[in-house]
């Protein structure tokens, strides 16, 4: 493992100091184009850092003819310099880990002394993915997640329980990671057998693949903690690159349908070790509609043609499962909600260009609760599922968007539907993406 000195040496060897320290936070249900923006800000970083989540994650990131997803890497890896690291707060699969880091490399992209990763994360072990799996298939009805599967709900309970929490720090000690194994996998498979009949697991087994797996990574492991404090007090510019979005968080979201994870900025300091007080500016990222995957209220959603317009021309299905997304009209509530528990300095709207041919868009601007408008986004989901959505209806636009490079060039309606979107969030907007490439992004 890297010991301090030699951080401060590589850090110094990633040069010159260019923004503030900004965080990506994803406004909705997660999928807004947050691994698009993050491509776009990491070139004016020299950190790139994940702070949540875990292979539950998909950021894509389209350069030319090449798209990329990303579960757990950091969307920065694509510039050389830029030192992409995953934090403390992250839900670590080594076994997706390393499937990715190989195919980044056989894509030529360059995983080496740039990808750091805490040893403080917390490891989705193979009960933790058993786990999830079978709980969803058991469950009916409203105790149905929808959850990608990918052991996340697990390994946070188990790192909150503290009983049963393994780091990745501690696989490097065999021995004792030997004993807590066994204890744990014990636990487990008297759990599995008696709720689900499942068969037992083999702690050789799984012992053996994890000691491969981490050798595999060690040289990849440091103090993360100490490695962004020193970058932040060098006064290097550190890019916080949010998983999910904010209705997923577990506070803050539509609990229970959430994640396990704080998504939103609450979780960035705590998922780093970085002080609050070292984040300059917070970007939140808002698709010009909305979209869900798995279970939960989602009061803008549409059963309609539009929903299904909306799927194609937006390619709608999820990055990690390809499930198809749901799709709704942009939620003006549930929005300004998020704008406010993130502290959002501005926002990116992304996607417009999916609504080009539309004759009419709607706006979700208030919610109505047995007769009476709600004046806060509610904590109940059964109330938000009940909600009835009111919709403001603007002018839409019939030309295509693409090639717009300057806010002007959009057409009159594209602008004043943003224009709107700012008075409504009481947020200014950033950026508008047009499409998925690097360059159909309109800097405002
Ligand atoms: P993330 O999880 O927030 O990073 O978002 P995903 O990558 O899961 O989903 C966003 C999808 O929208 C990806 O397929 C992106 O390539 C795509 N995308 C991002 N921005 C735009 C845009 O402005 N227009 C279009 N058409 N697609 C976009
Ligand atoms: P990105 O970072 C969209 C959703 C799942 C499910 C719920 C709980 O790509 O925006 P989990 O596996 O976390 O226990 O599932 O959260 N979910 C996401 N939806 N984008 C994501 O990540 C998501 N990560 C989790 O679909 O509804
Ligand atoms: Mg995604």
């Amino acid at each position: 493992m890297d010991r301090p000195s030699r951080w401060a040496i590589m850090l110094s060897a990633f040069g010159g100091s260019f923004l503030s320290n900004t965080c990506v936070i994803g406004l909705q249900w997660g999928d807004e184009g947050k691994g698009k923006i993050v491509d776009a800000l990491a070139a004016q970083h020299e950190l790139v850092v994940r702070y949540c989540g875990g292979a539950n994650a998909g950021h894509s990131v389209t350069v030319g003819p090449e798209r990329f997803a990303l579960h757990l890497i950091p969307s920065g890896i694509l510039f050389e310099q830029v030192l992409c690291v995953i934090g403390t707060g992250v839900a670590l699969d080594l076994e997706t880990l390393l499937q990715e880091i190989e195919g980044l490399q056989a894509r030529g992209v360059k995983v080496e002394e740039n990808l750091k990763i805490s040893d403080r994360a917390h490891l989705v072990m193979p009960y933790h993915k058993l786990e999830d799996e079978l709980a969803e298939q058991a469950a009916s009805g409203s105790n149905k997640l929808g959850t990608t599967k990918r052991g996340i709900g697990p390994c946070y309970t188990d790192r909150a329980a503290r009983r049963w929490g393994i780091r990745l720090g501690e696989v490097y000690s065999p021995e004792s990671f030997r004993d807590k194994l066994a204890h744990t996998v014990e636990h487990k498979n008297r759990i599995f057998k008696a709720l689900y009949g499942a068969e037992a697991l083999d702690v050789d087994e799984i012992f053996a693949s994890m000691q491969q797996m981490a050798q595999r990574l060690e040289p990849h492991v440091v103090d993360a903690t100490a490695l962004l404090n020193d970058a932040a007090e060098q006064g290097r510019s550190i890019l916080f690159e949010g998983a999910q979005g904010s209705l997923l968080d577990l506070d803050h979201g539509t609990y229970p349908y959430v994640t396990s994870s704080n998504c939103s900025v609450a979780g960035v300091s705590a998922g780093t070790g970085v002080p609050f007080r070292s984040i300059d500016r917070i970007i939140g990222i808002l698709k010009a509609y909305c979209t869900r995957v798995g279970a939960g209220p989602f009061p803008s959603e549409l059963h309609d043609s539009t929903s299904e317009f909306l799927r194609e021309r937006g390619h709608e299905y999820g990055t990690t499962t390809g499930r198809p997304r749901r799709c709704g009209w942009f939620d003006a509530v549930a929005a300004r909600h998020t704008c406010r528990i993130n502290g959002v300095d501005s926002v990116a709207i992304m996607l417009l260009d999916v609504l080009s041919g539309l004759e009419e868009i709607n706006i979700v601007t208030a919610y109505r609760y047995q007769g009476k408008n709600l004046c806060s986004f509610p904590a109940q989901a059964e109330v938000l599922d009940q909600v009835e959505p009111i919709c403001e209806t603007v002018p839409g636009w019939t030309e295509q968007i693409d090639q717009c490079r300057c806010f002007s060039d959009l057409p009159a309606n594209a602008q004043a539907y943003i224009h709107r979107l700012e008075a409504l969030l009481h947020t200014q907007v950033e950026i508008v993406s047009v499409g998925p490439d690097r360059d159909a992004t309109i800097y405002i």
